[in-house]
């Protein structure tokens, strides 16, 4: 039998070799297109709500790929990329937060002069023709594309939209953790075991609790990683580890100082810090006035067809021009950024289908051990990555070496502005 390691690279390779070569053509295309499309007055837009992994990517390639008389609107909020990836890394470790708001400038780069405009605003609500922002101004669409992804509250997410804010957030969070000598972080999904992991792996003095509503960590994913993770975090680190427990969180919010948990038995323990972890709400309010009917009732996602525009019962399916993606969307694929970027694909094929006057027919099935593999930090240096094919078999293949910011130059270089980077080094 090959051993996880073999089967890894084995999977990957087959997965990545052909992706490159796709890629290869994609650039190729996309400078022959720079030199032929064409600025005209009265470009059709189309719309994408959203800047992180899924609206990046879209927004990007259309930006290569719209015919002359399109152009790509693009509504994103913040300032900057957060690279939410380094997020309870650097909500821990200190120096480096600045590092994970990465500037949006490459995004465009190489794109004809004209066919792409960026707008940094909040979408409020969207009608059958315009999308309406918080500034008042109402853009026109032809086809809209929601990827508001999902929030949650500090350290996952940040409120601010401006860097330096956001940055002062993160800087919130390491002190916090730093002046608390009792620590419970409760949710053990993938953000609570990270985490957790890195504040008693930066921090070994301290008493770190982790508290998880299920019979193992990592509940979402197989049993082996739940397994391993609970033997690094408990048995590796000294990480207290209640499972089966799901106290309310403390009404002072997710950041919580000076409060308590109860547990099952009726026993209250008071913490100098309670961090909630406790999983993502979809930003779907946008569609709740135009279509409340494509906004799940179970757990407020977007319904979405598998071509990905959003799911209406009533509607002529085909001539949906409203499209979903990412975390907001129930796509049936894993949430994470890689299965956002294997769906841009699939809503840029569809409008330009419809562009050229025929169907969409590009479907998403997800790749789910590419798209839901996932590589989880157990502290500082350790990290595991594991991945599951449909049929429930699975791979796992722990590392010792992670470097401690994780590689986020990497993420600028990914985003074309490996140059900004150098201000760090
Ligand atoms: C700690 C952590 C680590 C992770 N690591 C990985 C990993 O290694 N690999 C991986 O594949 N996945 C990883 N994931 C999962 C991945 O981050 C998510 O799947 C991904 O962020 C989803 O991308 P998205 O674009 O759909 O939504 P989001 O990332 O949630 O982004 C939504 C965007 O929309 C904007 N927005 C929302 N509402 C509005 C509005 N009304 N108007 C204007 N803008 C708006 C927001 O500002 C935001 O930029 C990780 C997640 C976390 C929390
Ligand atoms: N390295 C990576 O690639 C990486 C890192 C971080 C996150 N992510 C991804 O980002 C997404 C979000 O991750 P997440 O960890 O924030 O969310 P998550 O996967 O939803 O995990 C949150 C966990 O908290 C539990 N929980 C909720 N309320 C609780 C309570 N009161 N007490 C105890 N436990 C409680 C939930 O259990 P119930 O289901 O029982 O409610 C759930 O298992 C996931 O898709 C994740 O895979 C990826």
């Amino acid at each position: 039998m090959p051993s996880d390691h073999v089967k890894l690279i084995y999977k990957a390779l087959g997965f990545f070799v052909p992706y490159l070569g796709r890629l290869a053509v994609q650039r190729v295309a996309a400078t022959y297109h720079s030199w032929t499309w064409r600025d005209t007055p009265d470009a059709r837009n189309v719309v994408v709500v959203g800047g992180s992994f899924a609206g990046l990517e879209l927004v990007r390639r259309l930006a290569e790929t719209l015919p002359t008389g399109w152009r790509v609107v693009w509504v994103e909020k913040n300032s900057h990329l957060n690279y939410s990836f380094n997020f309870p890394r650097f909500s821990v470790m200190t120096g480096h937060e600045h590092e994970a708001f990465i500037p949006y400038d490459g995004v465009a780069r190489g794109a004809p002069k004209g066919i792409f405009r960026r707008v940094q605003d909040t979408a409020v609500t969207v009608t059958e023709k315009q999308v309406v922002l918080a500034s008042g101004e109402q853009i026109d669409y032809d086809f809209l594309v929601i990827a508001t992804g999902s929030s949650q509250p500090l350290p996952v997410q940040v409120v601010a939209t401006e860097r330096d804010e956001a940055c002062h957030e993160l800087q919130g969070v390491q002190s916090a953790i730093r002046d608390s000598q009792r620590i419970a972080v409760v949710g053990g999904g993938a953000v609570g075991v990270e985490l957790a992991g890195d504040i008693k792996d930066f921090y070994p003095d301290k008493d770190v609790t982790l508290v998880h509503s299920r019979d193992r960590l990592m509940s979402y994913f197989g049993k082996r990683l739940g397994q391993y993770a609970l033997v690094a975090l408990r048995d590796e680190l000294g990480i207290r580890v209640l499972l089966n427990e799901r106290p309310s969180m403390p009404v002072q919010g997710n950041m919580a100082r000076s409060a308590s948990l109860t547990f099952s038995d009726g026993r209250e323990e008071t913490f100098d810090l309670i961090i909630g972890c406790t999983g993502q709400r979809p930003n779907s309010s946008l569609l709740a006035d135009l279509l409340p009917v494509a906004v799940s009732k179970e757990n407020a996602r977007i319904l979405v067809r598998p071509t990905l525009q959003v799911q209406v019962a009533e509607a002529a399916a085909d001539d949906m021009r409203i499209f979903a993606l990412g975390d907001v969307a129930e796509h049936g694929g894993p949430r994470m950024a890689r299965a956002g970027w294997m769906q841009s694909n699939v809503v840029l094929d569809n409008i330009l289908s419809m562009i050229r006057g025929s169907a969409p027919t590009h479907t998403y099935t997800p790749h789910v051990f590419i798209e839901g593999a996932i590589k989880l930090t157990l502290g500082k240096t350790h990290n595991v990555v594991y991945a599951m094919e449909s049929d429930g078999s699975d791979i796992m293949v722990p590392t010792r070496n992670n470097r401690l910011d994780l590689g986020i130059k990497r993420a600028w270089r990914a985003y074309g502005v490996q140059d900004q980077f150098k201000q760090f080094e």
